[in-house]
């Protein structure tokens, strides 16, 4: 049985746990409409689309194991219609998203990108009592949208640095969500990309943001309109932005290249060795499973 994993993984994983299985690794995504017709198993991970098109050309196809714990690049109604399972890696990266969500947050409210090529320009001439002052967070309010598994870890760290959390989560009432708007100095994206959820923070939702008020997104681009973003940084009410995630992926806006109240990171929430390697253990075990006859455990479809 062939399984195509479609770019380069943390090691023993695919090695120890597909041992046995005809395994073909690709570099960048790229070989996968070619090796569609003839793989059992589908390992992408979020920057690989795994289409309609492409399922159709995949008619030997039994399980698509997503390495990571988003699955809004794969066609779920498609696997759906066809019976192929689709896995995800849920859990293993919370922590890691976590700390990397409070590492933005810090950057941005500290301005520590400006504060560090300052250092790096030879040009720093010593203390001053006005240069690079910040945003404080203590008694300030924290708005989480999505109160996931993520969410809750990012809401647990808020403590420690003596903030308020205000959250929602899909079950709650509008009201709700007008409260987050209104009512966050900082806001943190942390919900799936599903068709409910896309573009959910567009130009209206902005504008009714506090004045200076952050946002920071290390879930899905397609949660926020970027353009809406930009605008909202450049008339307000926003003061600063931090991302990892983006609406194009891997494009950025360029209009936020140049800003100085935005720090900006290239999809790295889950990047940590340990990890990473969990993640790829996961997504492997679960190819074993499915095509051994077994149930897989993190079934998303
Ligand atoms: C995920 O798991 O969905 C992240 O975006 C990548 O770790």
């Amino acid at each position: 049985m062939k399984v195509y994993v479609t770019r380069p993984l943390p090691e023993p994983s695919v090695s120890e746990l597909l041992a046995g299985f005809e395994v073909e690794i690709g570099v960048r995504g790229e070989g996968l409409s070619r090796v569609a017709p003839h793989v059992d198993a589908l390992l992408p991970t979020p920057a690989d689309a795994v289409t309609r098109a492409l399922l159709e050309s995949a008619p030997r196809l039994r399980i698509v194991a997503n390495c990571a714990v988003g699955t809004d690049n794969i066609d779920k109604d498609a696997c759906r219609e066809r019976g192929i399972v689709v896995t995800n890696t849920p859990g293993v990266l919370t922590e890691a998203t976590a700390d990397l969500t409070w590492a933005l947050i810090l950057a941005l409210t500290r301005r520590l990108r400006e504060g560090e090529a300052l250092v790096r320009s030879g040009t720093w001439d010593g203390w001053k009592p006005m240069e690079l002052l910040g945003f404080g967070l203590q008694g300030k309010t924290l708005g989480i949208y999505g109160a996931g598994r993520i969410g809750q870890a990012v809401a647990r760290r808020a403590a420690a640095f003596g903030m308020g959390v205000v959250t929602f989560t899909s079950r709650d009432a509008t009201e709700r969500f007008d409260e987050l708007l209104e009512t966050s100095d900082i806001l943190s994206v942390h919900a799936p990309l599903t068709p409910a959820t896309r573009l959910r923070f567009g130009r209206a939702e902005l504008s009714r943001m506090k004045r200076g008020a952050l946002f920071v997104n290390t879930a899905r681009g397609g949660l926020m309109d970027e353009a809406a973003l930009v605008d909202a940084l450049e008339h307000g009410p926003l003061g600063g932005a931090a991302l990892d995630v983006y609406e194009h992926e891997p494009r950025v806006d360029a209009r936020l290249l140049s800003r100085s109240d935005v720090v900006l990171l290239p999809h790295i929430g889950s990047a940590t060795r340990e990890t990473r390697l969990q993640m790829a253990r996961l997504a492997c075990e679960e190819i074993r499973r499915v095509l051994s006859g077994e149930a897989p455990v993190n079934r998303v479809v």
